[in-house]
This record gives structure tokens, C-alpha cells and sequence, in this order.
């Protein structure tokens, strides 16, 4: 076959003050230049001589590049006459446009992008250059690092066996003891150290337990509006949510004469209804314990956002309340530690336990043993007791610092009233606006806030953003709110123009 050597090495271009090195570069482009099919099988390629002078590189780079290419079948040498492309991928290039199947409906029903793979790659999470009210968002200041990296530093280095192999899919011993001190002292749950699970955040157990006690088709109680992720991993199974919504006492339970089937599992938060921060009334309490009952059904606790309270007493958990084993309890550090160091717990009923850690471990295998180790001593020397005083008092200055600065800024726009819990107060529009777009226009002005409208489920709810105050810094409080303003100014006057 004829040489290529023109249009070859009319399609390469290597770039000397590039990260990569040139014999990299030029291994890159000539495997993509074979994948695409552009330099078919049989191809014979320039000598090394005349790609040395034509590309002005150094002969071992050549070299480098098609040894690399040889080993891994791409070129062939015969010997005396120069180096083929080979039949072995060149063959399989595709030949017509990509086209490739749709995620599936699952999978779509969890993507950002519906079902489409080539949209634009979601929104990154924590864009620099902005005022972040995001909910979920703890202050970065307050993390306490240098005891953290002490503690991690204490493990980080051990040859221990348990510290150096696979994890226990239960979690590490001593982080399940711990866990269940912490628990039954702050929430009320009444739980041993042999039900407490391990798991890498809340999003992990939300995750195990709808493929452990969901078959595809079972109906699951949401709440609406609703906390999403929660949803999204029950959806991601092939459940359909029912919604119910929330009045002044909690989740409402649903109409049992409506509905040809109960319920397999109703997910709930009852210590702070997320995101309303509506408190479950005792007696909603038992009507729902008493529903699970009645059905057969499950009933998972959402318990997230319990510990972060700045007036009064979190009521216990319905775990604790529960006699009949059908609640479970998931419990997370995101918000009381950070939500980087993807470490959250599940407590279950005995029975359900060696079930849940078999899941566990397939689908996503325990947490990394020094995250566990370091987080025991965390709580076992009494520095998430210390912390969670430290941030009560830091995020509740940071609310006031922020109801005051809406109370000035953005009053003609939302009314927000104090929290007692929680990291975000809800902003509920003056206008019947619709949030999700007044979200999407305050964040072309750099200001991120949560809109109600994407925690709904199907109910039609008045207009109001979730608007956190955890991340904020109270002196810079009035400066983020006046940007919050501002974009929204600017966000109108454009729609006013359009
Ligand atoms: C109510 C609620 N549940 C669950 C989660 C998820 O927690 P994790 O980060 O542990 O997955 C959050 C996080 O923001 C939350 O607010």
C-alpha cells in the first residue's frame, strides 16, 4: 500500500511546552488516527528517519512512540520494509457516526440529563467565584483540622493487618461502638453496636436498602416536597414514589382507601422534615409506626439533620419508639462533621443486619479503615461533642446574621423566618414566581440557592428557596446577601427586557 506519510503527519501536532511528553503525544495521536479508522490496516507508515525530520523531535522519541503502539498491536514491523498498521483494531475502527443506546429508564430517572449522554455535563458543585447558599453546605473554616489530620496521621502509617486488607462490611468494630454511644446518648435510639452499619454517607444506605428491600414496581412513600437524593435512590430501582404531603404535625400518612396496595417502604424525616424543618408530632409518630405495622411495610428514618439544633430538644427517634422492628434509622456526618469525608451509619433491626452488610459490600464495599479509625477517635475523646457546641454556636450567629441581612436586603422579595435546627432557612417568594427559574437567574449572578420546586414531588407548592447559612461567614453576611439582591435585580431586568 501506498505511503501516508503526507496526510499523516499533516493530522499530527505536537506541542513541546505540553504536561505530556512528546513520545506520549505521539503515541496518542497515532492510536486515535488508527481507532478512528484515518490510518487503516496495512497503512505503511514514514521511516522513523523521515518522522525524526519532518517532526523536528529526537529519534528515541519515534522509537518510544511505535514501540509502544507495536506492543500494544497497533503497528507491525516487517523487517526491511518499514512499519504496517495492523488489521487488529484498525479493522473494528467504526466507520459511521458513534451511535450508541440511550441510558436506561432507571438510569435516567437518576441523570441529570434524562437520557441523553450528550448533554452538557451537570453543573459543577461548588462553583469558585460565588456566594454559595447552598443547603447542604457546612463552614470549611470550622473544620477541625488539625485535630483530624492528627488523627488520620495516627493510623495513616499502620502495617496492621486490619489496616492494610479489606475492610469488615459492617464497619470497623471499635467506629460501630462508638456510633452507638454517640446515637443512643444524642438521639435516643436504643441500639447495640452489632446494628450499627458502617457506610459511606447516607446516600450509601439509601442506596443498599432499596435494593435489599425493594423489588422493581413497589410502590415508596416519599414525602412532598421531599429530600431528592433519598428519592432518586429509591426511583433508581424501578420504584414509583408516592408522594404525601407535610402539614403542621409532619408527614400525613396516605389514604390506605385510595390505593390498591400499601406501601413496601415510606422514607421520612421525622426529627426536621427536610425541607420544611417541620418537627413530627408525637402522635404522627405512632400513626406511622402503627402504619408500617398494619402493612408489612418499612419505614427508613432519615435522621441527617437532627444534631445541628439551636433551641429546645430534638424528640427521639422513631427507631427508639418502634417495638415491631420495622424502622430503620440512617444517620449521616456530612452535616456535623463534613460531607467530603463520605462517612454516615445505618441502625437496623437484628434480623436485618447481616443482610444489609452482604449488600453493602456489593455494592459499594465499606468505607477506607483510617477514615473509620481516625473518625472512633473523633468521637470516642470527645471531639464531635466539642465540635457540634463550636458550630451550634457559630451557625446560629450565622442565621441571625443572615435573617438580618434579608430583613435589609430582600425583604420586598422573601419572607424567611428563624430555624431551630438545621443549616438553611426557607425563603418563600412574596411573588408567585416560579423558583426554579429565580434559582437558575440568581446563578448566572453567581448566587446559589436551592429552589422548593426540585423537591417536589407532584403537589403544586407556594414558591420559596432554600437558602443555607451554614457556609457564609457572619461578617461577609450582608455583602452575600446584597449580591443575592443585585442578581436578582439583574435577573428581572432581563426578563423584563426579553
Ligand atoms: C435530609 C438529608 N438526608 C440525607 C442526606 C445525604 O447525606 P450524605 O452526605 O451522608 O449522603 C442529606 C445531605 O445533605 C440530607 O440533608
Amino acid at each position: 500500500m501506498k505511503s501516508a506519510g503526507g496526510r499523516l503527519l499533516a493530522g499530527l501536532e505536537l506541542h513541546r511546552d505540553a504536561a505530556q511528553p512528546l513520545h506520549r503525544q505521539l503515541y496518542g495521536q497515532l492510536r486515535t488516527q488508527i481507532l478512528t479508522g484515518s490510518l487503516p490496516s496495512g497503512t505503511r507508515l514514514p521511516s522513523t528517519r523521515t518522522l525524526v525530520a519532518e517532526l523536528g523531535v529526537s529519534r528515541i522519541t519515534v522509537v518510544s512512540a511505535f514501540e509502544q503502539l507495536t506492543a500494544e498491536g497497533f503497528l507491525r514491523s516487517r523487517a526491511g520494509d518499514g512499519t504496517y498498521v495492523d488489521t487488529l483494531w484498525s479493522d473494528n475502527a467504526p466507520r459511521q457516526p458513534l451511535s450508541r443506546p440511550p441510558l436506561s429508564e432507571r438510569g435516567a430517572a437518576t441523570s441529570s440529563r434524562g437520557a441523553d449522554l450528550s448533554g452538557e455535563a451537570p453543573q459543577a458543585w461548588a462553583p469558585a467565584e460565588s456566594e454559595s447558599f447552598v443547603a447542604s453546605q457546612v463552614a470549611a473554616s470550622a473544620f477541625p483540622a488539625a485535630t483530624w489530620k492528627r488523627l488520620l496521621g495516627r493510623h495513616a502509617g499502620s502495617t496492621e493487618q486490619f489496616m492494610n486488607g479489606y475492610g469488615d462490611p459492617h464497619g470497623h468494630r471499635p467506629l460501630r461502638e462508638a456510633i452507638a454511644d454517640y446515637v443512643n446518648d444524642v438521639r435516643g435510639l436504643g441500639c447495640t453496636p452489632d446494628q450499627v452499619i458502617v457506610t459511606s454517607g447516607a446516600q450509601q444506605a439509601f442506596n443498599v436498602l432499596a435494593v435489599l428491600l425493594l423489588d422493581a414496581g413497589d410502590t415508596v412513600v416519599v414525602e412532598d416536597p421531599g429530600h431528592i437524593s433519598g428519592r432518586l435512590a429509591f426511583q433508581s430501582q424501578g420504584c414509583p414514589v408516592r408522594g404525601v404531603p407535610v402539614d403542621a404535625e409532619g408527614a400525613v400518612l396516605p389514604d390506605e382507601n385510595d390505593v390498591e396496595s400499601p406501601a413496601r417502604l415510606a422514607c421520612l424525616t421525622p426529627a426536621r422534615q427536610h425541607p420544611l424543618g417541620i418537627a413530627m408530632s408525637p402522635a404522627r409518630r405512632a400513626e406511622w409506626i402503627a402504619w408500617a405495622e398494619r402493612n408489612g411495610s418499612w419505614i427508613v428514618e432519615d435522621d441527617c439533620d437532627s444534631e445541628l439544633r439551636y433551641r429546645g430538644k430534638a424528640l427521639p427517634t422513631l427507631f427508639g419508639l418502634d417495638l415491631s422492628r420495622h424502622v430503620i434509622t440512617v444517620g449521616s456526618f456530612s452535616k456535623v462533621l463534613a460531607p467530603s469525608i463520605r462517612l454516615g451509619y445505618c441502625v437496623l433491626p437484628e434480623d436485618l443486619v447481616e443482610p444489609f452488610a452482604s449488600a453493602s459490600s456489593i455494592i459499594g464495599r465499606p468505607p477506607a479503615t483510617v477514615l473509620q479509625a481516625a473518625l472512633t477517635d473523633f468521637l470516642s475523646e470527645g471531639h464531635l461533642h466539642a465540635h457540634l457546641r463550636r458550630t451550634r454556636r457559630l451557625y446560629a450567629a450565622r442565621q441571625d446574621a443572615l435573617l438580618e441581612a434579608i430583613d435589609q436586603r430582600l425583604s420586598r422579595r422573601i419572607q424567611a423566618e428563624q430555624v431551630d435546627a438545621g443549616l438553611h432557612v426557607m425563603g418563600w417568594l412574596r411573588e408567585p414566581l416560579d423558583d426554579i427559574e429565580v434559582a437558575r437567574g440568581l446563578a448566572a449572578g453567581g448566587v446559589y440557592t436551592y429552589p422548593l420546586g426540585e423537591y417536589r414531588v407532584t403537589r403544586r407548592l407556594p414558591p420559596a428557596l432554600l437558602i443555607g447559612f451554614a457556609g457564609t461567614a457572619e461578617d461577609h453576611m450582608p455583602e452575600a446577601v446584597g449580591r443575592m439582591a443585585a442578581a436578582w435585580d439583574r435577573w428581572e431586568q432581563l426578563g423584563a427586557r426579553s
